[in-house]
C-alpha cells in the first residue's frame, strides 16, 4: 500500500475510468458566508487544475444580487484568461440566461452550463421562473451558445427530493432532463441538491432515463452529502454505467436557495474511493488535500471531508 492511498482491489463490471467534474470554486464558494477574495479564488482554480482535475467549473454569471459570493465572476475569469489563456477559456461557468451568456461570451469562454429545476418551487426560488417558463430562458440561451460553438452542460436540481415539495417523481425529472438534452445540452448533471438520494433511487432514475432513450454516457451525477450517502450513491451510479461525477474539493458547497443543502461530495473522498477500486481518474490526491487545507484556512473552518481530515494529519 502506498502511503496516503488505499490498497487497490478492483471490483468486476465497473468502468475503467471516470471523469471528476470539480465544482468547488462554483458550488462550494457560492454558499460560503465569507466573501473570498478574487485572488484566492484564482489560486484555488489554479491549484485544482495543477492537481490534475480534468474539469474545473470556475464561477457563475448569475445576477450578483442573487449570489453576491460570485459577483466577481468577470474579474476572476478576466484574470485567469490573461494568465492561462485557452486553459481558462475552457473552464465551465454557469449561465442561467442570455445576459449571463453574453457576459461569458465577452470573455471568450467556451463551456457554459444552464441549470434547471425539476420542481415548481425550486424553479421559483432559484430562478424566479415556473417549471415551464424556466425553459423560455434556457431555449434562446442554449441556441445562442451552440451557434457560437460553445459546449453546453445542463444541470437538473432537486432530482431526488425537494425540501418544499417532498418526493419528486422520476418522470418529472426525466421530462425536465430530456427537454434540456433536446435543446442541445451535451451532458446532463442530475443534482441531488439537498443530499437525500439513496442507492436504489439513483439506479431507478438512471433506468428511467435509459427507458426514455438517454444513455448513461450522457449523464453525470451531482451529489451533496447531507446524509452521508454520496459515495454509496456514486457506487450505484458506477454500477449503472455512469462515468462522470461532480465533486467539490474539501466538500465545500451547498446552494444559497436551498438551505437544507450542505456540502457536495468531497473530491478527496471520491478520489480515495475510486483509487481503491482501481478506477483511473488522473487526480493527485495529496495535492487536492493540500489545496483544501489551504482553502479551509481562508474560510476559517475545517473541511468536513473525512479523507481530508485523515490525510491532513499524515506526513506528505
Ligand atoms: P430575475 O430577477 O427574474 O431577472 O432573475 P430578470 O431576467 O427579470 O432581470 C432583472 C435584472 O437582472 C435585469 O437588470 C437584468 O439585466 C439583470 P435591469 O434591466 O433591471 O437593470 N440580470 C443579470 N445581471 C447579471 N447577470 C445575469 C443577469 N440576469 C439578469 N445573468 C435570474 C433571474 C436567473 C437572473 C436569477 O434568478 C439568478 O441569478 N438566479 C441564480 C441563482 C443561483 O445561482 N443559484 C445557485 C446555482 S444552482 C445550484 O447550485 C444547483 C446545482 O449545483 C445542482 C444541484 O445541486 O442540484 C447546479
Ligand atoms: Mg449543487
Amino acid at each position: 500500500m502506498t502511503e496516503g492511498l488505499p490498497m487497490v482491489v478492483a471490483e468486476p463490471d465497473l468502468p475503467d475510468r471516470v471523469t471528476i467534474y470539480e465544482v468547488g470554486a462554483r458550488d462550494g464558494l457560492q454558499n460560503e458566508e465569507a466573501l473570498v477574495p478574487t485572488a484566492v479564488k484564482a489560486e484555488f482554480v489554479r491549484r485544482l487544475l495543477d492537481a490534475g482535475l480534468p474539469v474545473v467549473e470556475a464561477t457563475s454569471f448569475v445576477h450578483p444580487k442573487w449570489v453576491p459570493q460570485l459577483a466577481d465572476a468577470a474579474e476572476l475569469m478576466t484574470g485567469l484568461v490573461a494568465e492561462l489563456g485557452d486553459t481558462a477559456r475552457a473552464l465551465p461557468v454557469l449561465v442561467p440566461n442570455q445576459r449571463g451568456l453574453d457576459r461569458a461570451l465577452e470573455l471568450g469562454l467556451r463551456h457554459v452550463a444552464v441549470f434547471a429545476s425539476a420542481t415548481e418551487t425550486f424553479a421559483s426560488k432559484n430562478l424566479n421562473r415556473t417549471l415551464d417558463t424556466q425553459f423560455e430562458m434556457f431555449e434562446p440561451t442554449i441556441q445562442q451558445a451552440l451557434a457560437a460553438g460553445l459546449d453546453v452542460r445542463g444541470y437538473v436540481s432537486m432530482c431526488f427530493g425537494d425540501p418544499w415539495e417532498g418526493p419528486v417523481a422520476l418522470e418529472q425529472v426525466v421530462a425536465v432532463g430530456k427537454r434540456l438534452l433536446d435543446l442541445g445540452c451535451h451532458q446532463l448533471s442530475l443534482g441531488d441538491t439537498i443530499g437525500v438520494a439513496t442507492a436504489g433511487h439513483v439506479k431507478a432514475l438512471i433506468a428511467a432515463f435509459d427507458a426514455a432513450g438517454v444513455d448513461q454516457a450522457r449523464l453525470a451525477l451531482h451529489f451533496h452529502d447531507t446524509y452521508g450517502q454520496a459515495l454509496t450513491n456514486v457506487h450505484a451510479g458506477l454500477q449503472a454505467g455512469v462515468t462522470t461525477f461532480d465533486a467539490s474539493a474539501g466538500g465545500l458547497g451547498g446552494c444559497p436557495y436551498a438551505h437544507s443543502a450542505t456540502g457536495n461530495l468531497a473530491t478527496e473522498d471520491l478520489v480515495w474511493f475510486l483509487t481503491g477500486l482501481g478506477i483511473e481518474h488522473g487526480v493527485d490526491l495529496r495535492a487536492v488535500v493540500d489545496t483544501s487545507v489551504w482553502m479551509a484556512g481562508h474560510l476559517g473552518r475545517p473541511s468536513p471531508s473525512a479523507v481530508v481530515r485523515a490525510l491532513a494529519q499524515s506526513p506528505a
